[in-house]
């Protein structure tokens, strides 16, 4: 696990947006990617860059359950406001959310997910440790599945909404082992309401209470953060 750590979020994100642009020219052609207020000045550098994906397939990690994909709340719409729209890709794939068997989508997601190794998977963290929505609990050796979203995720997403009854209280997320599959995993982790997880992670102990610690599994994570966090001591 390699820890970049950025006191000024310029140029933590223009360092970023530089790893994505290396890995394209470096062949990578398969992408994982994240939503949420975290990768929005990621994706405006890219946006902004010479970068081209138009010989690459991405594979979004979740989507709300009950939102269609044209709803301005969907993460279809976000990513093709944040990204899609300006550097589109030759195929982009964001799970189903309003369907009526959702977990038969899932599943149809996952086996895409088997056909396709992502180069990277880009990750965010939720403020509880969640990766994607698997939530506190979740299995490591989780699929793409059907997730009931916590009370305290579903307060800290409610400013995307008009109010907290409006967010979905269950969404379909990549599973833990679906993201752990990736050759390369890139963290993006920024503000303080986001120390505890960050903390437990580079604690070193691995646990379902806390998913992000399931990253010390993986051989190879690079963690991109304006964080100061404690080395651990073993
Ligand atoms: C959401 C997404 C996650 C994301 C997390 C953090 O719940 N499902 O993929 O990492 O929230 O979001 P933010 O970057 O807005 O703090």
């Amino acid at each position: 696990m390699e820890i970049r750590y950025f006191e000024n979020r310029e140029e933590l994100y223009a360092a970023a947006s530089k790893h994505f642009e290396q890995a394209v020219a470096n062949g990578a052609r398969t992408f994982g990617l994240a939503t949420g207020g975290t990768m929005e000045p990621l994706y405006e550098n890219l946006r902004n860059s010479d970068v081209d994906f138009s010989a690459a397939t991405s594979f979004n990690l979740d989507e709300y359950a009950g939102i269609p994909k044209q709803s301005e709340h969907s993460y279809y719409t976000y990513m093709h406001e944040q990204l899609f729209n300006a550097k589109p890709f030759a195929q982009s794939f964001v799970p189903v959310g309003d369907v009526d068997d959702l977990a038969a989508a899932a599943r149809e997601y996952e086996a895409l997910l088997q056909a396709n190794e992502r180069d990277i998977q880009l990750l965010g963290v939720g403020e509880n440790g969640h990766i994607a929505f698997n939530e506190p609990g979740t299995a490591f050796d989780s699929e793409t599945h059907v997730i009931a979203l916590t009370p305290s995720t579903r307060e800290a997403n409610a400013r995307f909404f008009s109010s907290l009854d409006e967010v979905p209280t269950h969404a379909v997320t990549m599973g833990i082992a679906s993201i752990l599959q990736a050759k390369e995993i890139v963290l993006i982790a920024c503000g303080e309401n986001k120390r505890p997880a960050m903390e437990a992670l580079v604690d070193g102990t691995v646990t379902v209470d806390v998913p992000v610690s399931v990253l010390n599994n993986h051989p190879n994570v690079v963690i991109y953060t304006d964080l100061k966090l404690p080395v651990a001591v073993k």
